[in-house]
């Protein structure tokens, strides 16, 4: 029997979301929206790709949870990007109240799925998914830390003029500018950063990767990124369908780890298929550590407001 995969929210990471997993032919695929009519007709046309890309998966557009059944992974990227005259406290209220609702209803369908949250601010919502959920903490994720790396792996690679598949980046922390980059953990071909860089532009590859979103921002004007968070949550999406033991970072539930307690963060964690099988805890020198306190504090802060 084929895996399922419900993502909710048919807009541009949803929509790019389900046509990866389709394409690369491992899940058939649910899109459930709130706007009527829209995931049916983006469902259909990316059911009608299939016979081209040789992908014999179902893809299926909805507003009824009854399609989203029995889901093995659900993808969570409902939610509003911020609007004139709203501040960011007004948008974390709303996004939690559509977080928490949607929750709601994935889990009524699919009492035994692996939540995947993707919408922002991402610690805020991936919490407020665990405590809405009642899940175990290995079955409630938040996507970020892949996306961040991703990032700064393209612009090493860019850089050095090397190879992606050489380079590997190492991000800590909350989603947002007091993300924590590790240059010291991130390596091209084996080899540390700081042996192959100046710190001015490794500083400089930092400070780019903690403004990557906004970046993308900067030129779309109107929406953010898509296709580079639809690429990070397939990555997640295939480790865990196929149990590969990834090692990848992501926002996961914290209790001691990392001194935190209590709180999603973005850590390195292994993916199979029970979801994040286990933290892993790396040493960190005494200004790493105060930099992940103050992006803890940050993500502890919003989550206060809403109260998760
Ligand atoms: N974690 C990350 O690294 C990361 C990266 C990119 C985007 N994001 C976040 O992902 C979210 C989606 O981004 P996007 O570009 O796809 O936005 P988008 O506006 O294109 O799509 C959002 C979709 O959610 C739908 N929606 C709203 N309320 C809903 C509900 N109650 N039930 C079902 N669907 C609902 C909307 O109708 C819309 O189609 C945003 O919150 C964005 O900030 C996170």
């Amino acid at each position: 029997m084929r895996n399922k995969v419900t993502v909710v929210g048919a807009g541009n990471v949803g929509a790019t979301t389900a046509q990866r997993i389709a394409d690369a032919e491992l899940a058939d695929v649910v899109m459930i929206d709130i706007i009527d009519s829209i995931p049916q007709g983006k469902g259909l046309d990316m059911l009608e790709a299939c016979p081209v890309s040789g992908s014999d998966v179902k893809v299926v557009g909805t507003n009824d949870y009854r399609d989203t059944e029995a889901s093995d992974i659900v993808v969570i990227t409902a939610g509003l990007p911020r609007k004139e005259g709203m501040s960011r406290d007004d948008l974390l209220k709303k996004n939690y109240e559509i977080v928490k609702s949607v929750t709601e209803q994935t889990i009524e369908k699919s009492p035994n799925a692996i939540l995947i949250v993707v919408s922002n601010p991402l610690d805020a919502m991936v919490q407020t998914a665990f405590k809405v959920s009642h899940f175990p903490k290995n079955r409630v994720m938040g996507m970020a830390g892949v996306l961040d790396s991703a990032r700064m792996r393209s612009f090493i690679s860019m850089e050095l003029n090397v190879s992606v598949d050489n380079v590997h980046a190492f991000v800590l922390g909350g989603h947002g500018d007091a993300m924590v980059p590790l240059p010291r953990y991130s390596t091209v071909a084996g080899i540390p950063l700081p042996d192959l860089m100046s710190e001015n532009v490794i500083e400089q590859i930092v400070e780019r990767t903690r403004k990557g979103g906004g970046e993308i921002v900067s030129y779309l004007k109107t929406g953010s990124a898509y296709y580079a968070p639809s690429a990070a949550i397939l990555e997640m999406v295939d480790a865990i369908l196929k149990d590969k033991k990834k090692i990848l970072p992501c926002a996961a539930y914290l209790e001691g780890e990392y001194g935190i307690n209590g709180l999603y963060m973005g850590v390195p964690a292994k993916l199979g298929s029970s979801g994040v099988e286990e933290v892993i805890e790396i040493h960190l020198s005494a200004d790493e550590r105060a930099a992940l306190q103050k992006s803890a504090a940050s993500v502890q802060e919003l989550v206060g407001v809403i109260g998760v």
